[in-house]
């Protein structure tokens, strides 16, 4: 299973641990001669770069993407790519003393259950810090979703919830709280959390615009699934609604139901998506994140001898991950669109370009090179089971018997028997002679 890997029509398997001596990605079947989106990765990256927040972490990291291959002056060159983002300021004597014991509400316990084996230094591979394979993987396919309008806004964290928000007061604080009067005594209450060593978690909502209709397959391929599949899999994130979402449960269906008049629904209740598929309408959806899981607070637990023990986490964690969290949502979501927007428009052949088409050819015609080539090599066999059982090479009611019966396979397809006949006949010729090979 490739647990590691996401995406369909622009796939990427990711890779690297917290504390390891890099993170990064690997992305294959990427079109040759695409401007490498540089800057656009760079400011994804900057973004998503921890130590910057009064409420963050304090690990501080360059974030600097190195490319391994895949790209030649600036464009692709349609062979793999491999980025790679060095671990440069990890301190795994940070997990040293603890590194016997399973920290509560971190997947050390279930990691060392399943695999026997984990990198305690930082979570290892289920750190917060993979995630930045997923932003520079938003940075490659940016361009094909960045007419979509993605806007966050933080709902409640802890004991607080935003009645009133504003998407604009939310641009001006890292938390992307939206409620401007609550936001001192929001940022008080974090402060004295920080102070006790506890931490805490929330809600984001998220409004999708400038989103075309259409997008999302029936049925293992709903829109909302995979969605829903997408942000489940950032760590931390717990919940998931969509429009009304669990409200539904006590609605009736005259106060859920979006009618619908000649100018459009007259309510957006369902979120954006009916059946899987995206109405045009906004996209709403929810998510829950947990309190920040390390906390400078004993806690029970127990060793790998499964012996009862304390545990104290030193070193550096946020006490709220919503403003790390942000980012990578982005990235998630622009991700699902990215390969929703990209199956629509295979479906959808009139849009496919003229470029897609010629694309399509080349690859034909390569493969009939190939089988010619892997055709001479059977010939090659043949001569030799031949030449070994003293059998005639050529024998010409085979040769006539094989072009007969290539005749009737094309008669099928409706090809022109003649021009099977011409081929075959230049082909066997060229066999024959020995010349089917250049000449060193
Ligand atoms: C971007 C990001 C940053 C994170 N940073 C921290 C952190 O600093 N400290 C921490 O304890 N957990 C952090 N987490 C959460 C843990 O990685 C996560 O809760 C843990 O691996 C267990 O997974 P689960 O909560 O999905 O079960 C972060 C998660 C993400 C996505």
């Amino acid at each position: 299973m490739n647990a590691n890997s996401f995406g369909k029509y622009f796939g990427f398997t990711a890779f690297g641990e917290s504390h390891g001596f890099a993170m990064g990605l690997v992305i294959e079947d990427i079109k040759p001669g695409i401007d490498f989106p540089f800057d656009k990765i760079n400011d994804l990256l900057q973004k998503r770069r921890p130590g910057k927040g009064e409420f963050s972490t304090t690990r501080e990291e360059k974030d600097k993407p190195i490319i391994v291959s895949g790209v030649f002056n600036g464009k692709t060159t349609g062979m793999p790519i491999c980025i790679l983002i060095k671990n440069e300021n990890a301190k795994p004597a940070d997990y040293e003393k603890i590194k016997n014991l399973f920290r509560p509400g971190h997947a050390d316990y279930s990691f060392f259950k399943k695999f026997k084996i984990y990198d305690y230094r930082g979570g290892g591979r289920a750190s917060g810090r993979e995630t930045i394979s997923r932003v520079v993987a938003n940075g490659m396919i940016y361009e094909m979703t960045k007419d979509i309008e993605i806007n966050l806004v933080t709902k409640t964290i802890g004991e607080f919830r935003a009645m009133e928000t504003s998407t604009d007061f939310a641009k001006t604080n890292d938390l992307k709280w939206g409620e401007k009067d609550s936001f001192v005594s929001l940022q008080k209450y974090l402060q004295k959390l920080k102070e006790i060593g506890n931490s805490v978690g929330g809600i984001l909502e998220i409004k999708i615009s400038n989103i075309p209709f259409g997008l999302g397959d029936p049925v293992f391929e709903k829109l909302d699934a995979n969605i829903g599949k997408a942000l489940l899999s950032i760590g931390s994130v717990k919940g998931i609604e969509f429009g009304k979402g669990f409200q539904f449960a006590t609605l009736t269906g005259k106060e859920a139901n979006d009618e619908i008049s000649s100018t459009g629904f007259l309510s957006n209740n369902a979120g954006g998506i009916l059946g899987g598929i995206s109405t045009g309408e906004n996209i709403i959806l929810r998510i829950v994140i947990k309190p920040t899981p390390s906390i400078n607070l004993t806690q029970n637990t127990i060793n790998h001898c499964n012996e009862d023990a304390k545990i104290e986490i030193g070193g550096r964690h946020d006490i709220c991950i919503i403003p790390r969290i942000i980012p990578v949502v982005d990235s998630m979501l622009r991700l699902v669109l990215a390969d929703a927007i990209a199956h629509q428009n295979l479906i959808n052949s009139k849009e496919l370009s003229l470029s897609d088409l010629r694309e399509s050819i080349d690859k034909i015609d390569e493969d009939i090179i190939l089988s010619l080539f892997r055709r001479r090599k059977v010939v090659e066999k043949i001569r030799e089971l031949k030449e070994k059982n003293s059998i005639k090479n050529y024998d010409s009611y085979r040769e006539n018997q094989m072009i007969k019966d290539r005749k009737s396979f094309a008669k099928e397809f409706n090809i022109s028997t003649e021009l099977i006949e011409e081929m075959w006949e230049v082909i066997l010729k060229y066999f024959k002679k020995n010349e089917f090979f250049l000449k060193d």
